[in-house]
């Protein structure tokens, strides 16, 4: 097998527009997906999305400070271009976009987004500081790109309608594409954050996923919704998890309140030591 050609890489937002602009006159269209790297199998699986959807892919690997509050992990999270390129490269990427934090945040960057409802409550509860951030850089992303298609992944269900919101309300010329979520073999949702893991740890977390397809199946019976997150919140505790944020059952549509006969997601965020993991599925 030979190598993958070099992904080309551009760090100026004016350059990846002009990439973009030139596939665009040549009668080309392009996806674009937003990443911050540490790439695994979810983020290939959107590319290759992307591939369908377009005739280009771009994608993007920045760690956004702006989402991450003080005390998270903004230090330690994981930073691997080169590899990043080859992975991005061997699933059909055009090009990686690959900012500095001064190309996307001058000194004297002032501008931010703020989604409101449906960015207060579940994620937004335990990380008050993130959305803001998420869709202040996606906002930036998406109008420095120009592409067509973007692609957002299920795993990050709530910031995948947050996204949605923030195109919409903004006109943003661009089509939303939701991803579904990529699991290790156990069930476990992959994310960047996995690598954080003991052995011990790694084993606890698939139960994550396992109780939430039990309160799903609960809540589809006739279960009263907070009966099924209760229990569900019990069961995950037992399983080893430290701590949990929440575990709850939501429109899937805004994530208001369960509305039987209506589209419904089941959600949690649960803490193993410092690793703090989430996960959600249609019920
Ligand atoms: P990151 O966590 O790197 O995720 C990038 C994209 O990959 C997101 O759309 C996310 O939902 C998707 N993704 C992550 N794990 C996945 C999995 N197991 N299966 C399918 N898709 C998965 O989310 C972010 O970065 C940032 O908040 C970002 C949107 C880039 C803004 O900074």
């Amino acid at each position: 097998m030979s190598a993958p050609s070099p992904l080309p890489v551009v760090r100026a937002v004016t350059d990846l527009r002009a990439a973009v602009s030139a596939w665009r006159a040549a009668g080309l269209r392009t996806a674009f997906v937003p990443t911050m790297g540490a790439l695994h199998e979810g983020h290939l699986s959107l590319v290759r999305l992307g591939r369908e959807k377009a005739d280009r892919v771009a994608a993007s690997v920045f760690v956004n400070p702006t989402q991450f509050a003080p005390t998270e992990d903004l230090d330690r999270y994981p930073r691997q271009e080169e590899r990043d390129a080859e992975l991005l490269a061997s699933a059909g990427c055009d090009l990686l976009f690959a900012p500095s934090a001064a190309e996307m945040y001058p000194a004297d960057f002032a501008t931010s987004v703020t989604v409101s409802g449906l960015t207060e409550d579940l994620e937004g509860r335990f990380r008050p500081q993130m959305f803001g951030g998420v869709a202040t850089v996606v906002a930036k992303l998406l109008i420095g790109a120009g592409a067509d298609v973007a692609v957002f992944g299920e795993k990050d269900y709530q910031q995948l309608l947050v996204i949605r919101r923030m195109a919409k309300d903004l006109n943003l010329p661009v089509e939303i594409v939701p991803g579904p979520t990529v699991r290790e073999p156990d069930g476990l949702a992959m994310s960047s954050r996995n690598a954080y893991l003991g052995a011990a740890e790694r084993a606890v977390a698939a139960q994550l996923n396992v109780i939430l397809g039990e309160a799903a199946a609960k809540v589809r019976a006739g279960e009263a919704v907070e009966k099924a997150e209760a229990e569900a919140t019990a069961a995950v505790l037992l399983a080893g998890f430290e701590r949990v944020d929440y575990v709850a059952v939501r429109s899937a549509e805004d994530l208001g309140p369960y509305r039987p006969g209506q589209p419904a997601r089941a959600l949690a965020a649960a803490w193993l030591g410092q690793t703090r993991l989430i996960d959600n599925l249609p019920v």
